[in-house]
């Protein structure tokens, strides 16, 4: 990505010594990045750490460095604001449109996108003041993060906490590609999301895996969380991902464990988005004690494969004979490769008959392509027999315009 103008602001809480993640991998993504404090926030972290970590001064007030104007011309120069963490006092501040710092002053100017982190303890989230400023700020067009749940200061726990550095910043290089990647449009739906690889056991000690990262699956999820669903997110195994921050996870590992949580959880759901790689076979008996070698032995032994059954196929039967009430779009996943039958489209397009879902996510599959990988591109189908291709990207990217066909399908259903 070409260097960007990232503004880090930091607010007095906790957590602003994350901010010194934040803003070191920025930096080293190649952006230049300036870090604007409040007054509070320097009583957590020192200055001379965010001008080391960033290269660039560090001031609070609007009456530091007065001839270049930084009060105006940093936001209006700005690509991308990041605040994290941001303070029941900052989200408050910001709302009031309040210019008393270089920061708010900064949030007044800036008219690129605006990223709030929020951290803070329960009470403070869950007040309706607080409620009532995310809000405000979400109408005017800002992105305001679902916290993570977990540790707080002292001994609480309890949502409040700051998503990890990590996930800040891909949210961030998402708005730097796309600005309008995450708009605030499915509050009040529950949307249920597969993710990564399933492993059959053959004993013990070993099983049948496959190559799924998760990546694809846990970019949907997060999406559509800080887009405003509530979700829930059956992961299988993956490439060692941090859970997304507002998401609800249930880990699982074979594909009867995924069946059965898929089951249970369907029924409440709006929108079924079926990432998972799930195994289509299974050793007919895991055995109960590790296969050994044995002596003068040539021959290893024979496991003996019986099918899973189809979670995505059962989603859609049991859609049409109404065991899911509220279900109203089902998105299935084809990694294809192409063979002399047909290349990966023709595959595809009878995936998307034989499974019967509204939607289906295309990727060719192969040569170091979508598996393991952090960038992707495909085609999406619709059952209405309409195509568009996904532009290459990260697969955070791919999974904002997924997200973006399953709220238009919405719309088009509704209408
Ligand atoms: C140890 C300590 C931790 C704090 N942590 C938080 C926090 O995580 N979130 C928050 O909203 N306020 C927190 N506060 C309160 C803020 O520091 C206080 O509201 C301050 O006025 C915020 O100023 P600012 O928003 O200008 O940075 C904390 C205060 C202390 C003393």
């Amino acid at each position: 990505m070409e260097r960007k103008r990232v503004v880090v602001g930091v607010s007095g809480g906790i957590a602003a010594y994350k901010a010194c993640t934040v803003v070191r991998q920025l930096a080293e993504a190649g952006h230049s990045v300036r870090v604007v404090p409040t007054e509070s926030a320097l009583r957590f972290v020192g200055a001379a750490t965010f001008e080391a970590l960033s290269g660039q001064p560090v001031h609070t007030g609007v009456f530091d460095d007065v001839p270049a104007v930084p009060h105006v011309a940093i936001g209006q120069q700005a690509d991308l604001v990041v605040v994290a963490p941001a303070t029941a006092d900052l989200l408050a501040r910001a709302v009031a449109g309040r210019a008393d710092d270089l920061l708010t002053a900064t949030l007044l100017t800036a008219r690129c996108p605006v990223l709030f982190a929020p951290a803070m303890h329960t009470e403070m989230w869950q007040h309706p003041a607080t409620r009532e400023n995310v809000a405000t700020l979400r109408t005017r067009g800002a992105v305001v993060l679902e916290p993570a749940s977990g540790r707080l200061t002292g001994a609480d726990t309890g949502p409040g906490r700051l998503p990890e550095a990590e996930e800040i910043n891909t949210i961030a290089s998402l708005l730097l590609e796309r600005a309008d990647a995450l708009p605030y449009d499915l509050a009040g739906q529950k949307v249920l999301v597969t993710a990564g690889g399933t492993r059959e056991p053959i004993d013990p000690v070993r099983f049948i895996g496959n190559r799924s990262s998760g990546k694809q699956g846990y970019a949907v999820a997060r999406v559509a969380a800080q887009r405003g669903a509530e979700v829930t997110l059956i992961a299988a195994h993956t490439a060692g991902l941090i859970d997304p921050a507002g998401v609800d996870v249930v880990h699982v590992s074979s594909a009867q464990q995924l069946h059965d949580a898929v089951t249970k959880h369907a029924p409440e759901a709006q929108v079924l988005v079926m990432a998972a790689a799930v195994a289509d076979f299974r050793p007919a008996r895991a055995a109960q004690a590790k296969i050994k070698k044995r002596p003068g032995e040539e021959q290893g032994p024979t496991i003996e494969l019986i099918r899973n059954d189809d979670v995505l196929a059962g989603a859609v039967r049991a859609r049409g004979d109404g065991q899911l009430p509220h279900m109203r779009a089902i998105v299935g996943f084809a990694a294809e490769t192409g063979d002399e039958n047909g290349d990966v489209l023709f595959h595809a397009r009878a995936k998307l008959r034989r499974k019967g879902c509204d939607l289906l996510v295309v990727n060719a599959v192969g040569d170091g392509r979508a598996f393991e990988v952090d960038h992707n591109d495909g085609w999406l189908l619709a059952a209405d027999g309409t195509e568009s291709a996904l532009e290459p990207g990260s697969k955070t990217l791919m999974a904002s315009r997924i997200v973006d066909a399953v709220v238009a399908f919405l719309d088009a259903s509704a209408g």
